[in-house]
């Protein structure tokens, strides 16, 4: 039996807009400068409930495994983090209407009938609002931390498949299921309660060839990067062509799926004040914990986020927005120009930078039609 998209839940909005939570410790920038983010989860509970008044569509948490002291620095960037499947079921209970998603490392010894049941039972706790952002895990140490030898790149999606195949077999069929694949088996394994009507949101952050396949193949909604670095002009140059594969892949499959970029947005009344603030991040870096934040990116086996300089992962996300309102909705029309379906966006100072976002930007982004009014 094929499963209905959960798609058609999302309000149609030209753009969709998601927050990209700040579930770790200094959340996408090592730098010290001040603020109030904070990954605690009275911190994340009103950052979630502030973007659902301001009609945002989604919220999503991002799951690391780190050793003692995160990436390091005074910061010791990183090293807090509540669980994020753990945090958006308690989340479910604060919030009635946005969507809320979470990353699992489907790989890290977990059993696809484990994830099928944790799925089923967020599913009716939040009324149909989860999803799973489907990692494969791109650090060695982590898959050590798990007892686990780490596994070569595309081996990883193809075991991916193999687990999420298994997982909608379960949430979708309603006789007990006997599998022998590859790297999973089960025998009878059978699940009451099914999700309701539909499955959860399938998600995935991919951008290599094997990667997109299987985020082609399942997900609904694919977390895209910027394969030119953070510059916005570079960027819109390259996401059309990017944009434009992903869709054709999923069209292959009978499929459709909305992309998402991540700015990192820093939105002030002037031009001038954002790049002051842009220039304080910078200014306030913690040197050890940004040198070992990049070096994770440049290590690892990862296709997305090539392009980044060592002075664009201080300020951190993905692309990097630095404007007035007026400037920061000229460039989501760019980004919804260049076949991009929503942007999920990150701040430096979390609650703040929220609360200007969506007295100031949003208005504009209905004034552009990029919400619905
Ligand atoms: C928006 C976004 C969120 C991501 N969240 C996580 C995460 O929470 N945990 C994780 O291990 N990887 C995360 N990733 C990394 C991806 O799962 C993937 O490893 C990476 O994009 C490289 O793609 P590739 O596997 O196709 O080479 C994220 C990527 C993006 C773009």
């Amino acid at each position: 039996m094929s499963i209905a998209s959960p798609l058609t839940r999302l309000p149609n909005h030209k753009l969709a807009l998601g927050l990209f939570l700040p579930m770790q410790e200094g959340a996408w920038s090592p730098s010290k400068a001040p603020r109030s983010t904070s990954w605690t989860f009275d911190y994340i509970a009103r950052c979630t409930r502030m973007a659902e008044e301001f009609g945002f569509d989604l919220v999503f948490g991002l799951a690391q495994w780190l050793g003692k002291g995160g990436y390091g620095g005074e910061m010791h960037f990183r090293e807090h983090e509540v669980d994020p499947i753990i945090a958006n079921a308690a989340l479910s209970s604060l919030t009635k209407s946005i969507v809320l998603i979470n990353t699992v490392h489907v790989l890290y010894a977990w059993h696809p009938l484990h994830l099928a049941k944790f799925g089923a039972a967020m599913d009716h706790i939040s009324g149909g609002r989860w999803g799973i952002n489907i990692v494969t895990g791109y650090k060695a140490s982590e898959y050590r931390m798990f007892g686990l030898e780490p596994i070569e790149h595309d081996l990883r999606y193809a075991m991916a498949d193999e687990f999420t195949t298994i997982m909608e077999r379960l949430w979708s069929e309603d006789e007990e299921l006997t599998f022998d694949g590859q790297f999973w088996r089960t025998e009878k394994a059978f699940l009451a309660p099914k999700p309701g009507q539909r499955r959860p949101f399938l998600v995935n952050a991919a951008s290599s060839g094997a990667g997109l396949d299987y985020a082609a193949k399942h997900s609904d909604l694919i977390f895209i990067t910027s394969l030119t670095g953070a510059d916005p002009v570079k960027a819109c140059e390259a996401l059309p062509a990017h944009n434009a594969r992903i869709k054709d892949l999923a069209r292959r499959y009978g499929r459709e799926v909305k992309t998402i970029i991540n700015p990192h947005v820093i939105c002030r009344a002037t031009e001038a004040e954002a790049h002051r603030a842009y220039r304080t991040i910078l200014e306030n870096e913690d040197s050890v914990a940004a040198d070992n934040f990049v070096q994770t990116f440049i290590g690892g086996d990862t296709a997305s986020w090539r392009g980044h300089s060592r002075t664009q992962w201080v300020i951190g996300g993905n692309l990097h927005l630095v404007g007035n309102p007026e400037q920061i909705v000229e460039w989501f029309v760019k980004l919804a120009d260049a076949g991009c379906d929503g942007v999920q966006v990150n701040f430096f100072d979390y609650l703040p930078d929220l609360e200007y976002f969506g007295r100031e930007v949003l208005p504009l982004m209905r004034q552009a039609g990029l919400r619905n009014p």
